[in-house]
């Protein structure tokens, strides 16, 4: 299964909820792979510890390659080479790289939008794919929604969040007509949700009734969270049975029904 992580909006939880699924889903014995495809790297070094400082060794030479091909008799090398392991077991990551950036202007007038759909088409090991995206609808997030068939949102309880959520939503439905008729609205995923505060409640009770795909699992507010960035762990390595990572479980098994 490959999924997208996805919303315009920064800081919502994009980051923290593609590691944490990915954490759990690899323990559970699957063959995970995390895709990072922001240039902020916030999952890199969630997983890794570290940033990388060779572009060699990131998405960056993927798509440089893309820009590459047919010249000089380069070939597509796909995503094999770029593949890292994480200290973590089942679970692989390709990082994301600064360079990233100055590539996009090229990857979109040569129209290079579904070469990384193609190359994880080739990929076969894998038995679940998490893409980690940027807080804009740009190459990489659009490069990352064609190539998903499950699209995840996470939803930060706040007015602004509620109000992006419907150009987000326009957003993927044009993806969806345009150039990904297999992508899927998995869910919006409620983070940093307060069972006691009026907002949130009332917030996610609007979205609820106006017919949004509101997943069950709500994760939490906790320190933990950042706790574990810096100690760059997922918290089912860092805190196993804290709350924070049995609502992290619980939202993990209800996209597996
Ligand atoms: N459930 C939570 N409890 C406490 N803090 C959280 C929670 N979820 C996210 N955060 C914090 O909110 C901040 C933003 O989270 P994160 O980086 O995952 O969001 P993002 O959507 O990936 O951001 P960006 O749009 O910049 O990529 C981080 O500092 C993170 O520690
Ligand atoms: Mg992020």
């Amino acid at each position: 299964m490959r999924r997208v992580i996805f919303n315009q909006k920064g800081g919502v939880g994009k980051s923290t909820i593609t590691c944490n699924l990915a954490a759990i889903s690899a323990v559970e014995g699957k063959k995970t792979l995390v895709l990072d495809l922001d240039i902020q790297s916030n999952t890199t070094q969630y997983l890794l510890g570290e940033k990388i400082s060779d572009s060699y060794q990131t998405i960056t030479r993927f798509f440089r390659n893309s820009l590459s091909l047919g010249l000089f008799g380069a070939q597509d090398s796909g995503l094999d080479d770029i593949i890292h392991e994480t200290p973590f077991p089942n679970l692989f990551i390709i990082p994301a790289h600064a360079e990233m950036d100055p590539l996009q202007s090229k990857l979109e007038s040569r129209y290079k939008i579904f070469k990384l759909r193609e190359a994880l088409d080739r990929l076969e090991d894998f038995d679940e794919i998490y893409m980690d995206t940027p807080p804009i609808l740009n190459f990489y997030s659009q490069s990352a929604l064609i190539a998903a068939e499950k699209c995840l949102i996470p939803f930060d309880c706040d007015l602004f969040s509620r109000e992006s959520l419907y150009t987000l939503m326009q957003t993927l439905s044009e993806v969806k007509a345009d150039h990904n008729e297999n992508l899927e609205i998995e869910g919006i995923i409620v983070n940093q949700y307060q069972a006691q505060a009026n907002l949130p409640r009332q917030l996610v009770e609007e979205l609820m009734s106006e017919g949004h795909p509101v997943l069950n699992s709500r994760i939490s507010p906790s320190v933990k969270v950042r706790e574990s960035h810096s100690h760059s762990k997922p918290l089912v390595h860092y805190a196993p049975s804290h709350k924070l990572t049995e609502e992290f479980r619980a939202l993990h098994s209800e996209l597996q029904e």
